[in-house]
């Protein structure tokens, strides 16, 4: 079984309105490679809802704020191939950067407000870049659909956020978090965690569940998370860049908690940050 894969506009366009003429929707999963098996879940998730599926494989430059996290990114394009081929995955985009940044470049697209704060406030420019490569991808393949994990729960808002203020013609899909047998949530840059490093990443994620446990028993919200905080702490990790509560719509801070809510968290583990997050309900 092997996969088609494009790596310009206008093949990618040609095959989609080839599709079109056939009465296909179409389904987009977009990634950076370096693929696992959450992100296998949403290309299954997006094959049961579309007659077409593209996933894309971009290392998306603008959304690096640092030189050395972008050269070290993991590529692997020829297992990630593998790996789609026997999901039913219909075509793989996989640009250079020259075709989605040609010289002479100079749009930024910039969401307020769900951009602001947590990741928002770490990692400078990280949503424009976001912001701007995803609505690149949504207009190059024109999907009626696009999924995303709620892992990155932050930009799926930021995701949705854009699609609504711009009229962009497409459905955004959030699908649950995949994790380890041992609870740690998939990501790519699990690959660089030591064996010691990788023993204690799951601790952040029980934490996490008992903190979210203690928050939806009534627990006071300022002292639960800063205990949360110091026992990220003492589970090895070396800084705890935040540990918040917010509106599960909107993300809006809530110092209470009467109404459903996210408590999300960024911790580095050497050189290695990892974020999480859990739904939180109200008693
Ligand atoms: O979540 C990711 O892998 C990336 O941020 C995305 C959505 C593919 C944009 O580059």
């Amino acid at each position: 079984m092997s996969l088609p894969i494009v790596r310009t506009v206008a093949e990618l366009r040609k095959t989609v309105a080839g599709w079109r003429r056939d009465g296909a929707n179409v389904a987009v999963v977009p990634t950076m490679g370096a693929l696992h098996e959450g992100h296998l879940s949403l290309v299954q998730a997006a094959r049961k809802d579309a007659d077409r599926v593209i996933v894309t494989l971009f290392v998306n430059p603008k959304q690096f704020n640092n030189a050395s996290d972008l050269s070290g990114y993991p590529r692997t394009e020829e297992s990630d191939a593998a790996k789609l081929a026997p999901l039913g995955t219909d075509l793989l985009y996989a640009p250079g950067v020259d075709e989605i940044y040609p010289e002479g470049f100079s749009t930024n697209i910039s969401v307020d407000g769900v951009s602001q704060g947590l990741c928002g406030a770490h990692r400078p420019g990280h949503f424009d870049g976001v912001a701007t490569v995803v609505t690149k991808l949504f207009l190059q393949t024109g999907a009626d659909l696009a999924y995303f994990g709620e892992k990155d729960f932050q930009q799926l808002q930021v995701v949705k956020q854009l699609v609504r203020d711009l009229d962009i013609p497409i459905e955004v899909v959030g699908c649950p978090t995949v994790r380890e047998e041992d609870g740690l949530a998939m990501s790519s840059r699990n690959v660089h965690l030591s064996e010691p490093q990788r023993r204690s990443a799951p601790s952040k994620s029980e934490i996490l569940f008992d903190v979210a446990r203690r928050l939806s028993r009534g627990a006071p919200v300022d002292e639960t998370l800063a205990s949360g905080k110091q026992a990220i702490l003492d589970a090895g990790f070396d800084e705890v860049e935040y540990l918040e509560l917010r509106a599960d719509e909107g993300l809006l801070p809530i110092d209470r908690l009467d109404r459903p809510a996210r408590l999300l968290s960024a911790a580095w583990l050497g050189e290695t940050r990892l974020i999480d997050n859990v739904k939180v309900e109200p008693r």
